[in-house]
């Protein structure tokens, strides 16, 4: 008692007595003791650590590195960094333990070495906290895909659907344009997936990590296509642009630059571009700087650049600049046989967007789809069916519901170029029923406002809409 008294009053004592019993606790309790030099050589090891690790006496690993007896020990961090590593995550073959490893000092506060407990040797022990940071991972690798896959490109080839000998062929081509670092030229029809291709033509090359940059030539006003293209300098021109712009050029620098509708270039950017396409550099508008890029050209079109060559709105040497890797995109009545598979991912995709019911493409709907000539190719293929969505309510999808939509055969008609003519009268009735149906969305469905917004009768609207059968 007197003992007692007298030791816990001698805080330096008290502390030396608390580490040895607070070490001979440890090396009671836990599976396993181990202590290394300065140099991270083994100077001691307790009898169950020699038991665990299986070894035969204390001796085989005194005076050996650390690494030499468990291959992952962490121990030589400890002395080189005198940081404790609380608690961690060992292997040792298959087993996991779960160690701590704190460093020990002389009296000057040098670092002589370290120890280091096995606190379980099974991991079981943890299960509570293990599971609550299994949960914890579970979560986080979820997230982390799914960031993945908003970062993946939208459109491989995969993507590109159709498995008709026309369009594995067009497959084939693309994937070696993809290989390829060279320009290339896709042309198709409006809807055949020229925007779709070149996105995968991107997204298969070994460009895929950097951007993809589209500019529509018809879609930007022609005073606005240079400075659009090459960038424009701080104070080039008055206007929104005071501050400068980077050009889409630029923009795709180690990327992909899609051109889209390249036969809407105005003539006198076509110079520009085709020595920005020789040189792989550009000169921001108002700058005298010369700013090399690195880009690959794909380019679109839906019309002939042969015909616009004849006609000499095209540049005959930008034509066979761009002309490197052509590559057609077969129209949708040429790859009937593709009608199918498009039309089930497509209902797919209405399904997933808009949580209707996943519709089903009967045998007799498709061969009266594959009656009609498709002019707007798989765009209007979808369209067609995202309406047969809206509007019928079978699940089973037969020839039946199309029948308000899809023009009867014949009913669109081809002149001798090939171009789709449409009969003036299905024409119309088309328009109609585009303007009715945004009018009807604007104003809610309400008919009356649709009415009000058409600046036509109720009365009249009604029978319009009844007579196209919306
Ligand atoms: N083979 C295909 N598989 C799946 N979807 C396709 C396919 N072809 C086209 N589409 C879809 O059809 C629509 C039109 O495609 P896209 O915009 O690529 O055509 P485009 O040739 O660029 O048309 P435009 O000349 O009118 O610009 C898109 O919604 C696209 O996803
Ligand atoms: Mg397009």
């Amino acid at each position: 008692m007197e003992f007692t008294e007298q030791l816990l009053r001698d805080s330096n004592a008290v502390q030396k007595w608390a580490m040895q019993s607070l070490f001979t606790q440890l090396d009671s309790l836990c599976e396993g003791a181990i202590a290394v030099d300065r140099h991270a050589r083994v100077v001691w090891i307790n009898e169950k650590y020699v038991k665990t690790l299986g070894l035969n006496s204390a001796e085989e690993a005194l005076g050996r590195e650390i690494e030499e007896i468990i291959p992952t020990s962490l121990m030589r961090r400890v002395v080189e960094t005198g940081q404790p590593i609380l608690l961690d995550i060992m292997e040792f073959g298959n087993q996991s333990f779960v160690v701590t490893r704190m460093p020990m000092r002389n009296a000057a506060g040098e670092v002589i070495g370290a120890i280091g407990f096995v606190l379980y040797d099974r991991l079981q022990y943890l299960k509570p906290l293990v599971e609550k940071f299994g949960r914890h991972q579970a979560d986080f690798v979820a997230a982390r895909r799914k960031l993945a896959e908003h970062r993946r490109p939208k459109y491989t080839l995969a993507s590109f659907v159709g498995g008709s000998p026309a369009c594995l062929e067009l497959k084939r081509q693309a994937r070696r344009a993809a290989e390829h670092d060279t320009t290339v030229l896709l042309l198709g029809e409006t809807g055949t997936g020229k925007e779709l291709l070149a996105h995968a033509i991107h997204a298969a090359s070994s460009r895929a990590a950097k951007p993809f940059i589209g500019v529509n030539m018809a879609a930007v006003p022609e005073n606005l296509l240079e400075s659009e293209f090459f960038g424009a300098a701080p104070g080039a021109y008055t206007g929104a642009d005071r501050k400068g712009r980077e050009g889409k050029f630029l923009l795709a620098d180690g990327g992909t630059l899609f051109l889209d509708e390249v036969g809407d270039m105005p003539y006198q950017l076509q110079a520009k571009l085709l020595r920005v396409l020789q040189e792989q550099e550009v000169e921001p508008l108002g700058s005298n700087r010369v700013i090399k890029v690195d880009v690959r050209v794909i380019a679109a079109t839906s019309v002939d650049l042969k015909r616009l060559v004849a006609e000499g709105t095209f540049r005959s040497d930008l034509f066979y600049r761009l002309n490197v890797l052509p590559i057609a995109i077969p129209p949708l009545r040429e790859r009937l046989a593709d009608l199918e598979l498009l039309c089930e991912q497509i209902l797919e995709t209405i399904s997933e967007r808009t949580g209707l019911p996943r519709r089903e493409i009967t045998p007799t709907a498709i061969a009266m789809l594959a009656t009609y000539d498709w002019p707007g190719n798989v765009r209007e293929l979808r369209n067609v069916l995202e309406q047969v969505a809206l509007l019928s309510d079978n699940i089973r999808l037969t020839a039946e519901d199309f029948t308000t939509i899809v023009p009867p055969a014949g009913s669109s008609r081809r002149d001798g170029s090939g171009q789709a003519v449409r009969r003036y009268d299905d024409a119309l009735v088309d328009f109609e029923r585009g303007l009715i149906q945004s009018a009807l969305s604007a104003a809610g469905g309400k008919v009356e406002q649709a009415a009000h917004l058409l600046d036509v009768s109720r009365a009249a609207l009604y029978k319009k809409i009844k007579k196209l059968g919306l």
